[in-house]
This record gives structure tokens, sequence and C-alpha cells, in this order.
């Protein structure tokens, strides 16, 4: 061991698909835990997070003044998505369903519209950046609501999206990405930062019992968690 002391508070994100109370790990694929963070708001982070600051700040290129819209704002990715956003600057519309409402707003959200009730679609809005936490608005879908360079950012894949990807890479100015966002230690080193400097929190819905492992599988499963679950051991 070279980077840490024994005993150091580390995060990051280990194997998918294990539950297990210890795990080893590389060294390089960890880092020092936030330090106003308890060990399960710190679990809920080294996943969702980077994702959605890769998705923002790599693919959509997020800048103050930009106007983001972020559906699926209440889920794991969404809930990060809008601290982001606000953190680079952004004005940002959150699309959740009417119980999340107060919670979306809670973490900074300008705007929230309830999918329930309305469809940001038909609203009239455009967006430099439309994020599709959830993967429930398709691009030709979105396509008007997005400005004349907007980016429409989806975390979700399906074919024809890849074909579309690939098409808008070469023609038109509006463009759709997806991507499978790569595991990078440095972007959980600057989330610490943001974390540390009060600008992003975890939002946890539930937390479980390792014992119970399975009724947390079932809850997620549902689609409907608000932030994260985590797994205490
Ligand atoms: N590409 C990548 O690298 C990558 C990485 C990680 C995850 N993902 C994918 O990203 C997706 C999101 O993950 P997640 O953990 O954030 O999901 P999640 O937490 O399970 O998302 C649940 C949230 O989605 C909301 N939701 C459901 N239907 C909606 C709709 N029609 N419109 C708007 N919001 C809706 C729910 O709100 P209500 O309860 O109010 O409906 C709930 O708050 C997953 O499909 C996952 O596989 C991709």
């Amino acid at each position: 061991m070279k980077l840490f002391r024994k005993g150091a508070q580390v995060y990051g994100a280990g194997q998918m698909g294990v539950h297990a109370e210890y795990t080893c790990m590389p060294e390089e694929k960890v880092t020092m835990k936030p330090t106003n963070m308890t060990y399960e708001e710190a679990a809920a982070v080294p996943f969702a997070a980077p994702v959605s600051l890769q998705f923002l700040r790599n693919k959509g290129g997020i800048q103050s003044g930009h106007k983001v819209l972020i559906n699926g704002a209440s889920g794991g990715l969404g809930t990060f998505a809008v601290q982001l956003a606000k953190y680079f600057g952004a004005e940002v519309t959150g699309v959740c369903s009417t119980t999340n409402l107060e919670l979306v707003q809670s973490i900074g959200a300008d705007r929230v519209i309830d999918y329930t009730k309305e469809d940001f679609i038909k609203e009239g809005q455009t967006y430099d950046i439309i994020f599709n936490a959830v993967g429930k608005n398709s691009f030709p879908k979105c396509k008007s609501s997005l400005n004349q360079k907007g980016i429409y950012l989806s975390t979700v894949a399906t074919i024809p999206l890849l074909v579309l990807m690939l098409w808008t890479s070469m023609i038109g100015s509006k463009k759709a990405i997806f991507m499978m966002a790569p595991y990078r230690i440095e972007d959980l080193i600057f989330l610490k930062e943001l974390i540390e400097a009060g600008k992003i929190k975890s939002v946890i819905d539930r937390s479980y019992p390792l014992e119970q492992i399975v009724e947390a599988h079932r809850y997620v499963e549902k689609n409907h968690k608000k932030g994260n679950v985590v797994i205490t051991v």
C-alpha cells in the first residue's frame, strides 16, 4: 500500500454485480472519501455522480447560462445531474412526477415539470442540453425542444439512437449522444471537492442492511426510487 495509510476512509466503485462486506481494490481505483459525508452518503456517489458529470461536462460541454433540461431529475443520475448543472451555472429544468417536485426543487432546479400532467416537448421551450437520464423520450421526440446547436444526451442506448448518433455526428447542428461512461478516479476527486464545498449532496431514498439485499433489489427494480438506495453492512 503506497497511497493510503491503514484505516484511511476511501471511496470508489468496485466490480459490478456483487454485494460484499469486503472487497480488494487497486489503490488507484479509490480516493479519500468526502470528509463531510457518512459512509452511506459517500457510497451513493461513485456510480451515479461521475456518469452525470461526464455526460453534462464531457459530452454536453455544459456552460454557465446554458438552458438544461434533466429528464428523470428525481432518480440516481438525475439528482446529481440537477446539482451539477446548477454548479456549472446552467438554468435547470427538472422533469419528474408529482411526488418528487419538491425534492427536485430542493436540490436546485429553477423550474420543475410534472410529467404526469405536462409534456415538456409540447411546452414550446428550447434547451441547449436535454439530458435524458431515464431513457424515456427519444431524440426525434426531443429534437424540436433543442436549440439550433442543442445536444441530446441519453444514458440508455437503443438501436435507432445509435444510428442517429452516427448520423447527427456528420449531418445537422443538433446532436444525439449516448456513451457508456468510463470509471475515472479524477472524477471522484473532483466530486469530493464539490461535496466538501457544499455544492453537491447525495439524495438517499432508503437504506437496507445487507441481509435484505433481495428487498433492496426489488425496490430499485420498480424504477421509482428517489435518488439512491444504499446497503449498510
Ligand atoms: N450510460 C451509462 O454509462 C449509464 C450509467 C449508469 C446508469 N445508466 C442508466 O441510466 C438510467 C437511469 O439510472 P438511475 O439509477 O438514475 O435510475 P433510477 O434512479 O431508477 O430512476 C428512477 C427515477 O426515474 C423517474 N422516472 C421514471 N419514469 C419517468 C418518466 N417517464 N419521466 C421522468 N422521470 C421518470 C422516477 O421518478 P417517478 O417515481 O416520479 O416516476 C425515479 O425518480 C438507467 O436506465 C441506467 O441503466 C447508464
